[in-house]
Formats: structure tokens, sequence, C-alpha cells
């Protein structure tokens, strides 16, 4: 429930966060409190004074652009004096992986016993699901304490969100194949690699440079690929740039309930999870990925790619590479949203008619400019094209 004391604590909240927060530049202004509330004296008689009721454990502040947010900030000073504590901050807790790792996380593990909010982050990858996260694991959460006055704090940061921008999302599409177009061998119930040693430094560099990576459903299964980048020095480089430090990862699958929670899709990377998928995902399935992933329902046999890539851009996704298979890959040629196709070329022949090939799926009229062609070692080289269609 919302008291005075609260409102109270959230006002001192407010004026940390104009005071310390100001080289924040276009992240918001967060300030936090961690205060311990003694409910009742020992023999529940005695009415207890303001003074006896609330004791400060401590005070964070989001200080610096990229820098530890305020509720990681107080936290990491509080240490095992948190727990059991409550915690007030003008900004719903994060609980997405950004520039840092997710706080609603710290708050769970900390042990915080009640969150008083001032307001939900209309940043479209929290929109309350920290505030969610946080009741689904027993948190007390109270929201909307002097909601008006954060708001108008932060005036500038929300003004930035609800710019609509304009630059759509340029699509690369790569895929490693054998000479003769294969993409893997029939029936293959995991990867056949094709890729040498050697292009593993390559991959990590190309994935570095998206906002996200998009792969289709048989792929998510067939593969269980991790989709991430292994050089901490290029994860690091991504943070100072503002992003997580892997790429979003993207799925497009038609019943999502075929995706294991252990699946290296959803459990490894630090970075969100998109799920694209159809209404054929039972609701215990989107129940049961909610946690995991960003589950959207779009389509009912198919998923519907061009809503995919509408969301996709509402959550600020601008550059993204798709990396298979090849039904993913026919799709996005056929729609059109396709600006470059990078094909490496591995010296080997598969053969079999039922082998899956680069492009599966229905006639896809796409013109192909060369832009270069690469040497990767002596027998593997790439070929890098533009898109246009006909
Ligand atoms: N060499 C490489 O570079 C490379 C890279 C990635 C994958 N692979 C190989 O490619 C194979 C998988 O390719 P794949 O063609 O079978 O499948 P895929 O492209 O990975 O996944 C496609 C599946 O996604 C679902 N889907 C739903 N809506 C869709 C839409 N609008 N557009 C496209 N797909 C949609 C469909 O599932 P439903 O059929 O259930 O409806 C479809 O079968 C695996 O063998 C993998 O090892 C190779």
């Amino acid at each position: 429930m919302r008291s005075a004391r609260d409102a109270e604590l959230m006002r001192e909240v407010l004026r940390l966060a104009l005071q310390k927060g100001e080289r924040v530049g276009h992240n918001p202004r967060v300030g936090a409190l961690l205060v311990r509330e003694n409910e009742k004296n020992e023999n529940g008689s005695r009415k207890l004074g303001k003074r006896e009721r609330i004791s400060e454990i401590g005070k964070g502040v989001h200080r610096r652009f990229g820098g530890p947010h305020a509720e990681v900030d107080v936290l990491r000073r509080a240490g095992s004096r948190a727990r059991g504590a409550t915690l007030v901050v003008n900004l719903e807790p994060c609980s997405h992986w950004g520039k840092t790792p997710p706080c609603v996380d710290a708050v769970l593990a900390a042990g915080v016993r009640r969150v008083v909010v001032a307001m939900k982050d209309p940043n479209p990858w929290v929109a309350g699901r920290g505030i969610r996260q946080l009741r689904e694991a027993g948190v007390e959460v109270v929201t909307g304490v002097e909601q008006a006055r954060a708001r108008a704090i932060n005036r500038a940061f929300l003004g930035r969100l609800q710019v609509r921008v304009k630059d759509p999302i340029h699509t690369i599409v790569k895929t490693v194949m054998t000479v003769d177009g294969k993409i893997n061998r029939a029936g293959a119930r995991s990867q056949t690699v094709l890729s040498p040693a050697a292009d593993l430094r390559r991959r990590d560099a190309e994935r570095a440079g998206m906002d996200a990576i998009l792969v289709g459903g048989n792929t998510v299964l067939v593969d269980d690929p991790r989709l991430v980048i292994r050089s901490p020095r290029l994860q690091r480089e991504r943070v100072r740039r503002g992003q997580s430090p892997d790429p979003v990862k993207i799925a497009v699958i038609t019943d999502a309930g075929k995706i294991s929670r252990t699946s290296r899709f959803l459990t490894t990377g630090k970075c969100e999870k998109m799920i694209f998928t159809t209404s054929q995902t039972s609701v215990a399935a989107r129940r049961r990925l909610g946690p995991l992933a960003h589950v959207f329902i779009v389509g009912r046999n198919r998923v519907d790619l061009k809503k995919a890539y509408g969301i996709m851009h509402a959550f600020g996704i601008r550059r993204v590479m798709a990396e298979g298979g090849g039904t993913l890959n026919a799709e996005l040629f056929r729609l059109g949203l396709v600006n470059e196709f990078w094909l490496k070329i591995a010296p080997r022949l598969f053969g079999g008619k039922n082998a899956p090939t680069i492009l599966n799926g229905a006639d896809i009229h796409s013109f192909l400019h060369l832009q270069r062609i690469e040497r990767v070692t002596k027998n593997f080289i790439m070929v890098k094209y533009k898109v246009s269609r006909s």
C-alpha cells in the first residue's frame, strides 16, 4: 500500500537524482534510497515516531551515461544490509540487458522485500516487465508515487523516446554453403560445421556491428546455436557504444512451445531475446517462455514477418543479420526485406536431394550486385552482394 511516508522518501530520491545525475547524457536521471522500515515495535503497543520507524541504509544515483544504475549503486554498497529492506526508486527497475545487466536480478538477489516506484520505464524493452518480475518473485511493489514530479525531471529522456526515428531496418542475410548450395546434410540432427576455424574471429566482428541476429525456428531446434560474440574486447566496445554486450537474438518459429527452456538460444548471451511466433503456441508455452524472452504472436499459421519487422523497429532495432536457415532466408528475400547477401562458400559438396539449401521456398525476384570477394582461407571465400528487387 502507498503511504505519505513513501511520497516523502520519493521526493528525497528525486532531489538526489536531480543533484547528482547531471552527466547521464541520453539516459534518465535516477536516484534510489534503501531504507529499513520497522512497522511495529516489539510488543506492538506503542505508536512509533517517524524517525524510529525508518532508518536509512544508503543512497544510490545513476551518475554517468553507461555507469551502474541507481539501484545497483545503492545495493552494492549496502551488501547484506539490503535483505528485507525497502528500495525507493524513481524509475521502474529495468528487466533487460542494456549496457548493464538487468537491475531486477540485482534487486531479487539482494533480498529486498518492498520496492516503491514513481513511474514505469517507457523503454519498450522494460514497459512494466520489471515490476511484473518483482511481483512474481513475491516482492511488494508500490507504483505511481510522485509520478508527475518524476516525469517532470525526466522530460528530456521521455521526449527522446517518443521521437519516431525514420531509418528502416537494414538486413544482411549471411549463409555458409557448400559449392552445390547446401547448408547442411539431409536429415542432420545438428549443424554440420562448414566454416574453418579462421572464420570464427571474422564472424564475431560481423555480429558485433549488428543490433540483432535473426534465425529460423528449425535452425534453433536443429543447431541449438548460441548466436553470441565470443570476444570480450568486442563486447566491451559494444557497451561503450551504448549497446548490450551481445546483439539481441530473434527467432521466428510457428510453435514456440518446441523451444526448450534449456536451449542455448534462451540460456546464453548478455542480451535480450525475442521470439516471433503464431497463435499455434499454447498459452502455457507463452507463460513458460515469458520470463526468458519477449514473445510476440504475429500470425495464425505462419509468422507475419512484416509485422515482426514493425515490432523490431519499435524496439530500436536497425541492423539485423539473418543467419539462416533456408526457409527464413527465402521468406526475407520474397518480402523484399534484404539489403545485402553475404555468401560464404565452403570447398565441399554434399549432394542429396533433400539436403537443405540456401533458399527454400516460393519464387524470388531479386537482383544481386557484386560488392566484394574476400578470401578467408586458401580454399574458403566470401562473396558480398547488394540486393535489389526486380
Ligand atoms: N550453413 C548455414 O549457414 C546455416 C545457417 C543456419 C541454418 N542452417 C541449417 O539450415 C537448416 C534449417 O533450415 P530450414 O530451412 O529447415 O529452417 P529455418 O529457416 O531455420 O526455419 C524455418 C521455420 O521457421 C518457421 N516459420 C514460421 N514463419 C515463418 C516465416 N514467415 N518465414 C520463415 N520461416 C517461418 C517454419 O516452421 P514450421 O515448419 O514449423 O511452420 C519454418 O519451417 C538446418 O539444417 C540448419 O543446420 C545452416
